[in-house]
């Protein structure tokens, strides 16, 4: 059977290579696209939460905007939290649920020294809401893990990262997941990274 699969932050990048929009700080854009898929397909196989903003190295948490900070939670953190609720409901109708957080090691609390402050909390974050879905949709059989592409020459990556087709098969491993995979993990390269 084919798999009905959502990723966000499309348009370019990583998720391009992976397909399809929306903008996940608009609610009512994200409920539109679940109506969508229900009417269409009546339920939601795999949603890979990529969109993200604000890489942002020209900043330190000890000079930071919170105006870049309070942004980059907004997507990066409740932009995937509000997808993932608006279409948990669709996700229960899978018999093969998986939500893929796209995470990075600048996320990882033990490596974590520096860098740049709004990326780097925002996707701790990410880290720590995809342990939290994990552990209450285990009973419902989807796995939620995140996953760091490694360094991608997208535009947010810069050049001289891995070709994006590269960074989007990584990706595609935790979408790939069989049913007996792990939840509630962090992963590189289909390896465990520190939390
Ligand atoms: N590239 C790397 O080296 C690297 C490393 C580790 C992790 N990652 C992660 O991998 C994911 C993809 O990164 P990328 O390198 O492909 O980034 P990118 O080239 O900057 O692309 C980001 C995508 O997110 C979309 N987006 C931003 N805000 C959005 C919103 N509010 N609603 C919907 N879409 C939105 C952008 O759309 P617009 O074009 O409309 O702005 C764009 O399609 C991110 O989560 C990133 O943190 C990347």
């Amino acid at each position: 059977m084919t798999r009905v699969v959502l990723v966000t932050g499309a348009n370019r990048g990583i998720g391009r290579e992976l397909a399809r929009w929306l903008d996940v700080t608009d609610p009512a854009s994200v409920e539109q696209v679940a109506a969508e898929l229900g009417s269409l397909h009546g339920r939601l196989d795999v949603l890979v939460n990529n969109a993200a903003v604000h890489y942002d190295t020209w900043q330190r948490a000890t000079t930071a905007d919170l105006e870049v900070v309070r942004e980059a939670l907004e997507v990066n953190l409740l932009g995937a939290w509000q997808t993932s609720l608006t279409l948990l409901p669709l996700l229960r109708q899978s018999r093969h649920g998986r939500i893929v957080n796209l995470s990075s090691e600048a996320g990882s609390l033990a490596s974590m020294d520096g860098g740049p402050p709004a990326y780097n909390v925002s996707k701790a974050a990410l880290n720590a809401l995809t342990r939290m879905l994990a552990g209450e949709l285990r009973r419902d059989r989807i796995l939620v893990n995140a996953v760091c592409p490694g360094w991608v020459a997208t535009d947010m990556g810069g050049p001289g990262g891995r070709p994006v087709a590269e960074g989007a098969a990584r990706v595609l491993w935790a979408v790939d997941l069989p049913d007996d995979g792990p939840t509630g993990g962090f992963f590189r390269d289909g390896r465990p990274v520190p939390w």
